[in-house]
């Protein structure tokens, strides 16, 4: 099996194309073993930290679930409920931190807080979303790619519509360069990602075979894919004022039965690493739609409730996919 001992999650990167397929294979057999009732806890006694300084439903939920599964334990700090930040550094709670215990999640703005708690805790530490990456949502999303497509992953394609310049744009950009696949971003060109992103993909592509296409042409960039992914068009901590120039912006990128049908591929499904827009029937969704007059936003209702939409396997796939990192880190 896989052993990362003492490894840091604080970008897809750090691990390599074998250990990223190992760890997917890792997490399909926990997955299994839970199916079964066979799984085995191998993380008696360890202590996890959970540092939250922005909301989460999924990762919070699924880092807890996989600890508890394996015998572990977790605690729990929400913003207001940590020094980290405010009146303690992230060096200083790190060196903190990492003597009680064995591992550290971290969820919050600024990817150099992940990097400053990496370098000093001691223990391995991981990103649980920044405004640069999201790696534990890539694991979840290649096992779940690699569950419902047909083939390898390296032979298959997805393109990703909508905000390209946040964390899920940059993150399924070099995960797709990583794993060598046929990757494409689609999106109005000030939402691509930045140049030095997309220049370390085209160079990782070379190595992985992958290939790369940057286009603002929905019907080019979605041709014939295997997936369709989207992600909202404001990210957590973004200002509420952002929405009406990325709704102007987005509009033409928003994942419609047309576009779904529009890849030419029967076959094609839809993935959103949610929270989704969808049918705005939640607080901050009733306020968009009074103020925009729409009913979804990224993502129609109608895709989202398709059979071809698969984003509740990739949601439980977090837990069998967090439960992999932290086995093959900490056991
Ligand atoms: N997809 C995801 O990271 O969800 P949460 O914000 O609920 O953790
Ligand atoms: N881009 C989104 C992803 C949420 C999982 C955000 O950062 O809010």
């Amino acid at each position: 099996g896989i052993s990362l001992t003492g490894r840091h999650l604080r970008r897809e990167l750090d691990l390599g194309a074998d250990e990223f397929r190992q760890l997917l294979a890792l997490a399909a057999r926990l997955k299994a073993e839970r199916r079964d009732g066979t799984e085995r806890p191998l993380l008696t006694g360890k202590h996890i930290a959970l540092l939250f300084e922005k909301s989460s439903t999924r990762t919070r939920c699924a880092f807890e679930v996989a600890a508890a599964d394996q015998g572990a334990r977790t605690t729990f700090l929400d913003p207001a409920g940590s020094h980290l930040g405010y009146k303690e550094s992230a060096k200083d709670s790190a060196r903190v931190l990492g003597r009680m215990f064995d591992a550290i999640q971290f969820r919050g703005h600024d990817q150099r807080t992940v990097d400053e708690l990496a370098a000093h805790a001691g223990v391995p530490v991981y990103n649980g979303l920044t405004d640069a990456w999201h790696p534990t949502q890539m694991l979840a999303d290649a096992l779940t790619m690699s569950e419902h497509g047909e083939r390898p992953l390296p032979e298959q394609s997805f393109a990703y519509l909508g905000d390209a310049r946040n964390n899920m744009g940059n993150s399924y950009l070099v995960t797709g360069a990583l794993l060598g696949m046929d990757v494409r971003i689609v999106a109005p060109r000030q939402l691509w990602p930045e140049d030095s992103v997309v220049a370390e993909a085209r160079r990782l592509a070379e190595e992985t075979g992958a290939r790369i296409t940057l286009t603002d042409s929905v019907p080019e960039g979605t041709a014939g894919v295997d997936f369709v992914a989207t992600d909202v068009w404001v990210s957590l901590g973004e200002p509420v004022e952002r929405w009406e120039e990325r709704i102007a912006l987005l509009r033409p990128y928003a994942v419609t039965a047309d576009v779904m049908a529009g890849t030419g591929n029967p076959g094609t499904r839809f993935l959103h690493c949610l929270p989704a827009f969808h049918d705005l029937g939640t607080e901050l969704g009733r306020t968009l739609h009074e103020r925009y007059g729409l009913t979804s936003l990224e993502v129609t209702d109608e895709v989202f409730e398709s059979p071809a939409s698969v984003v509740f396997d990739q949601a439980e796939n977090r837990l069998h996919t967090i439960k992999a990192l932290l086995v093959a880190t900490l056991a």
